[in-house]
């Protein structure tokens, strides 16, 4: 099986005309991808988690703005700028709690309105591509970047680090790398052993089990000692002193340093408190949405019961009728973090000082008002 940091999450076709995406739904049993190019086909993708993990949705919801407002045919700004406010709007709606999404989206808009005056729309259609390219660069960057400042944290802890991770926030939810498993990337690219340096444990994570198809399966492949277990295992193996740093990657930071991620993640916190384990966030600085005091005003995402109830058993194991909760994230407070890691540094308490000293600022939102 490939090295999955060999897979492209998502791309800009050759042609310019549409998205490529890496269905992860199908993971790890086939690698497929699928090319995508109205806006339907784009919302759904996102909302079915074919393209998730918050950094690789922004990348995509960049590539989307670019390919849709490419399909306007006016000549008009006027009437471009306002069809490309209603795409905007609509792609954001697919996915609430990742900021990543709104804030690509903003990203591309706030450019359009700068640029209008000047601008004819098939010039402005150029610009908006290379901002897309641009945002799919950075993610690149960022997520290396984030790695590095993991991988100082590994090395203080010394070869044969047990790190315990929760979701998929690897190489597969960014456009490269990841973040909660960049340091065990840059790790191994500084030579690290990964049958006996790294022992990184893989909560499952119910319901989507994207720590079992996608985590275990990005550390596998990458030849690393994986161990997967059930959420309702992480107790077990942190009270066991096999897990010496945990990192996780969110979906939202707020400026107090509450973050979502997905649902599980605040257990997770607690228990390592207890246990006295580093918990440490793997956030690149655009997922930090500095116009949130804190997270009580995150919104979260409630998804389908099915999920619950049907998805990956033979049958329904679970009697018709009984009520459902299936909310897709958790907020962890604050004060249960060491630290948050970003491509600017580690962000420690009091975080909206820490923040404020890395440049870290509100950003102006078309969507995603809050
Ligand atoms: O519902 P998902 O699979 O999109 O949730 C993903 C997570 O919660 C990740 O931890 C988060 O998006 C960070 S990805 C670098």
């Amino acid at each position: 099986m490939a090295n999955a940091l060999s897979l492209n999450t998502v791309t800009l076709s050759g042609d310019g005309k549409s998205i490529e995406i890496l269905d992860q739904t199908l993971l790890p049993n086939e690698t497929k991808y699928l090319s995508l190019n109205k806006a339907e086909d784009i919302w759904e993708a996102i909302y079915k988690l074919r393209v998730r993990g918050a950094p690789a949705i922004g990348v995509t919801g960049a590539y989307a703005y670019f390919v849709l407002a490419d399909q306007i045919e006016t000549e008009d700004m006027e009437e471009f700028t306002a069809k490309c406010a209603e795409l905007m709007e609509y792609l954001n709606s697919s996915r609430p709690t990742a900021v990543n999404l709104s804030w690509a989206l903003n990203r591309m808009h706030a450019l359009l309105l700068k640029e209008k005056e000047s601008r004819t729309v098939a010039e402005m259609k150029e610009l908006l591509k290379a901002e897309a390219v641009a945002i799919h660069k950075e993610d690149i960057e960022i997520s290396r970047g984030i790695g590095s400042y993991g991988f100082e944290l590994l090395q203080e802890i010394g070869k044969g680090a047990g790190v315990m991770t929760h979701c998929n926030a690897g190489t597969l939810a960014t456009a490269k790398y990841g973040t909660a498993l960049a340091p065990i990337y840059v790790a191994l690219e500084n030579g690290w052993d990964p049958k006996r340096d790294l022992h990184v444990y893989c909560d499952e994570t119910r319901p989507l089990l994207q720590g079992a198809r996608l985590s275990a399966f990005e550390m596998q492949t990458a030849g690393v000692d994986t161990y997967l277990q059930c959420d309702n295992m992480a107790s077990y193996t942190m009270k066991s002193g096999k897990i010496d740093i945990i990192f996780v990657g969110c979906d939202r930071v707020a400026a107090n340093g509450d973050f979502a991620n997905k649902i599980g993640t605040s257990g997770v916190a607690i228990i390592a408190k207890h246990y006295g384990i580093p918990f440490y966030v793997c956030a690149p600085s655009s997922t930090i949405d500095m116009t949130l005091a804190s997270g009580d005003e995150i919104p979260i995402e409630q998804r389908k019961a099915d999920e619950v109830t049907e998805m990956w058993y033979r049958e329904r194991m679970a009697p018709e009728g009984v009520g459902v909760v299936n909310p897709a994230f958790d907020v962890t407070d604050h004060d249960l973090v060491t630290g948050i890691i970003t491509e600017k540094g580690i962000a420690t308490a009091p975080f909206k000082e820490s923040f404020e000293k890395m440049g870290i600022r509100p950003v102006e939102k078309f969507v995603d008002k809050n």
